[in-house]
Formats: C-alpha cells, structure tokens, sequence
C-alpha cells in the first residue's frame, strides 16, 4: 500500500529511536493517533519498565502508557532489528557536549550505524535531536545512500527539532507547531504527513539545514536573554533598584519586549548545551559567535554570584562561610520537573562545598541525587525545626508544592533567587537582584 495512504489509515508502524524525555513523549503521541508504535532504546532498565507498563517520564499518563502496552499498541525492544518492519522512525538520543564544549554527536552516528543495517525501499527517518547545522545531511544522508538507496525515492530524510517544554501543561506536543525540513520536498512532504497525525500544526521549511538552525535560534534566543536578564540582575543591585519591579513595569508594554527572568544560572539538557553547538559549527566557519560567548559568560557566573549573596548575608549577622550549615531547597533545574541534568543547584552544591560548608538539600520532586560518587537524600519532609538548624537557605527552585512560608518563618537567612518572597520580603531575605539587601 502506498505510504501516505498507511499514514492516513494509521496502519504504518511508527518506531521512535532513544525512550527519554523526548522520545517516550513523542511515542506516547503516535499511540494516541492510533497507530501501533515499537520504541528502540540501548538502556534495558528502560524497555524492561515500558514492557511492563510502568512509565518513568513526569510528563507522561502512568495510565495511559500502561493502557498503550496493554492493548499492545505500544511495545520496547533494545534489539534494532525491529527497524525492518517500520515505516518511519524518528531518532531522539541525546546531544550533549564533549569535555571542552565540543558537539558529542556520538549517539547519533551509534543510532544511525544500525538504522542503515535495517533501511528498507519506502522508509521515513526524522532526526529530532538537537545538532548543529548540517548534520543531517553531512552525518546520516551519506551512509543511508551506501547501500544504493536515492533520497527522496527510496527513502526520505527529515530534521524536525523537538520543541517539548517539561512540564508545562498550556503548550504541548499537540498545540506546539512541529517545524520540519527535509533534504528534498518530498522528504518534507512524507515527514509532514507523519507529523501531521499528533500535531495541530506542521510547519514545514526548504531544507534540513533550515529546521536545525531554527531549534538552535529558539534556544540561543533564550540563553542570550535570559543572560541579559541576569546581568539587569546585577545591574540593579548595584543601582539599589528592584530588578522583578522594573521587568514587571517593562512587561506591561504591549509590544517590542518580553519578559525573562534571572536566576541562579542555567539547566537543563537545551539551552546550557544547544548554544555551544551553533558556536562550535561558526568556529569550523571561521567565525566567533560573540553573542553566545558572553551570555555563557554571564549566566555561568550566577552560582558564583549566589556564594557571593550567601557570603554577603552571613557576614551581616557576623558569621564565617566556613563551617556554617546551608540548606538547598530545590535542586530540579526548574520549577515542577524532576530532572536535575545541568542544574545550577549542583554548581552552587559544589562551590559550598568547597567553601568548606555542610550542605543539605530539599527537593520534593528529586528523592536523591549523585553527587561526588556518592548518594545523598533530599531531606523527607520540611519543619521548622530542620530549617532552624541552618544558617542559611538557598531557594534555587521554586517548586509549587513547597512551603516557603514555613522557611520564611523559621529560616535566619534566606537567599531567594526566584523572587518566591517578592513584597514580603523581611530582614532575613536576600533577593537576587535587588539593591540595598537588608530592605524593611
Ligand atoms: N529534554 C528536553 O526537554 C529536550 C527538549 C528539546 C530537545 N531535546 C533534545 O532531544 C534529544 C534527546 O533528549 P532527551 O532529553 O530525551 O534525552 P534522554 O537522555 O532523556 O533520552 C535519550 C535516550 O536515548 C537512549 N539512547 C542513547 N543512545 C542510544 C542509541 N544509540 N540507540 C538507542 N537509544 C539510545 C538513552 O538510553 C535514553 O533513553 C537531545 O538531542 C536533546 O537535546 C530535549
């Protein structure tokens, strides 16, 4: 049956490469849809879990992944032979940087080696990883044509960046437009028609190229403002002006600006990482991509500028750095998730620690994290006789489900770096970004 006409009946099999963040969401999307759906992943623990129903991704339905393996239209496999049997795959393995903040494309071309073993006439392959312009068709394209395969006739080759925000319930992956681009229109054309089955929107562009620098301006859009945010941040408190009441003022004109917040710094496996990939790219080009530079600058200053904060506010109530005892409270890079990866809790854990300070932290989302080699528990719960134990608290993540009253009252010193306190903010409280620390 022609191909098209499969994706219309939703009789095409559907497999998606790398069951993380990304790609358990995005199978989840195509079972939903109603076609049956194979997930490829190396990790066992992984396909075991799925196998068995169980879900291990915040932002999927424990009951409807549960249902999707019940009724057998979704299933796991670490074995890439099950590639034969699908029409289209789409690949979600991570991207993340080499030790110098060089691209790691490692697990792309691991993936891709045995996608090419399997390549069958008639057969989709969307790259959603977040890479560097150029990759699709300088990493996959050619050892896809080895085997005498035509782009655009046997098989079709697209980049649709993942645009997915954990976490966040308004935008999803049905009402967030699916950019895609692929090396030729029919490429895009088959990529589109896959896509079109779980998105409201297909938002189709000229080449592959196209759709890899449009996830990188999205992403560098951001760390270059939320830099910007951070340095206002400082700005102001050098000033003696509020930062959060001037973005506040700022963010009622109706047009020529948008809002960004500062923070304690940078998280996450996109924006940290994404940036680095546009700029290693320019370097190959001969080219600096200033902007990115100084952003990264900036924003991979804050912890340091927190450790200032903290120094700054136990000095005032004539205590050391060293020796003193601070509670972390959120270490999840942002509000509401549970993923710590890039976290800017783990870089001011770090710069504590080497400041000779006993550290604990509270994260109602993150039961543990690993930390030095070693294993360390967030504390259970939050009383006030655990919090007025420490010399200080650093709210870093402003979870929903937290009790920042019970801090506030029991707490001698609190840096707050989300603005959770904002007017009520009393002698005990530091706020990131606001001139003249002790306020009231
Ligand atoms: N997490 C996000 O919010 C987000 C948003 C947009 C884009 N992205 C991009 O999507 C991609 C995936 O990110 P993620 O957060 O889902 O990562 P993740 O680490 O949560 O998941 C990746 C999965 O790929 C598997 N894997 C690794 N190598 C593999 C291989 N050779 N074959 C099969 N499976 C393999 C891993 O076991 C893991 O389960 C990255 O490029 C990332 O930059 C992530």
């Amino acid at each position: 049956m022609d191909l098209k006409k499969k994706i219309e009946n939703r009789s095409a099999n559907i497999g998606v490469i790398g069951l993380g963040y990304v790609g358990l969401p995005l199978a989840m999307e195509f079972v939903r849809a109603g076609f049956k759906v194979t997930g490829i992943d190396v990790n066992t623990e992984k396909v075991e879990m799925i196998n068995a129903g169980n879900n291990y991704i915040q932002d999927v339905s424990d009951n409807a992944l549960a249902s999707a393996v019940s009724d057998g239209n979704l299933n796991a496999t670490t074995d890439f032979a099950a590639t034969k049997k699908l029409d289209s795959v789409s690949i979600c393995v991570p991207t993340p940087l080499k030790k110098h903040k060089n691209p790691d494309i490692s697990y792309i071309v691991s993936a891709m080696n045995e996608v090419e073993k399997y390549i069958h006439p008639g057969m989709i392959i969307i790259l959603e990883s977040t890479t560097y312009p150029g990759s699709t068709r300088e990493l996959i394209l050619p050892s896809l044509e080895t085997n005498g395969f035509t782009v655009g006739k046997d098989f079709f080759l697209c980049f649709s960046p993942e645009r997915i925000d954990p976490g966040n319930t308004e935008y999803t992956t049905q009402n967030t437009p699916k950019v895609i681009g692929g090396i030729t229109d029919q490429c895009t054309d088959m990529g589109a028609a896959v896509y079109g089955t779980i998105v409201e929107k297909v938002v189709t562009v000229s080449s592959p190229e196209t759709a890899e620098m449009v996830k990188l301006l999205e992403n560098t859009f951001r760390a270059i403002n939320i830099g910007l945010a951070n340095e206002v941040a400082i700005m102001c408190e050098k000033l003696g002006v509020d930062v959060w009441e001037v973005i506040n003022a700022a963010g009622t004109k109706p047009f020529g600006f948008m809002k960004f917040s500062p923070g304690p710094g940078l998280g996450g496996h996109c924006i940290p990482i994404d940036p680095h990939y546009l700029s290693w790219k320019l370097k190959t080009l001969d080219y600096d991509a200033r902007f990115i530079q100084l952003a990264g600058e900036i924003n991979t200053a804050m912890p340091r500028h927190v450790l200032k904060l903290v120094t700054e506010g136990l000095n005032q109530q004539q205590k050391a750095l060293k020796g003193s005892k601070v509670l972390i409270i959120g270490v999840a890079y942002k509000k509401d998730v549970n993923d710590v990866r890039e976290s800017p809790a783990l870089d001011i854990l770090q710069l504590l620690e080497e400041s000779g300070v006993k550290t604990d932290y509270f994260d109602p989302h993150v039961e543990s994290i690993i930390w030095d080699g070693s294993t360390i528990n967030s504390l259970e719960k939050l009383d006030g006789n655990a919090v007025s134990e420490f010399d200080a608290c650093i709210i870093v993540t402003d979870h929903s489900n937290i009790d920042f009253e019970l801090i506030r009252k029991h707490c001698s010193l609190i840096i707050d770096t989300r603005n959770v306190y904002h007017e009520k903010t009393g002698k005990n409280i530091i706020r990131l970004g606001v001139g003249n620390h002790q306020i009231n």
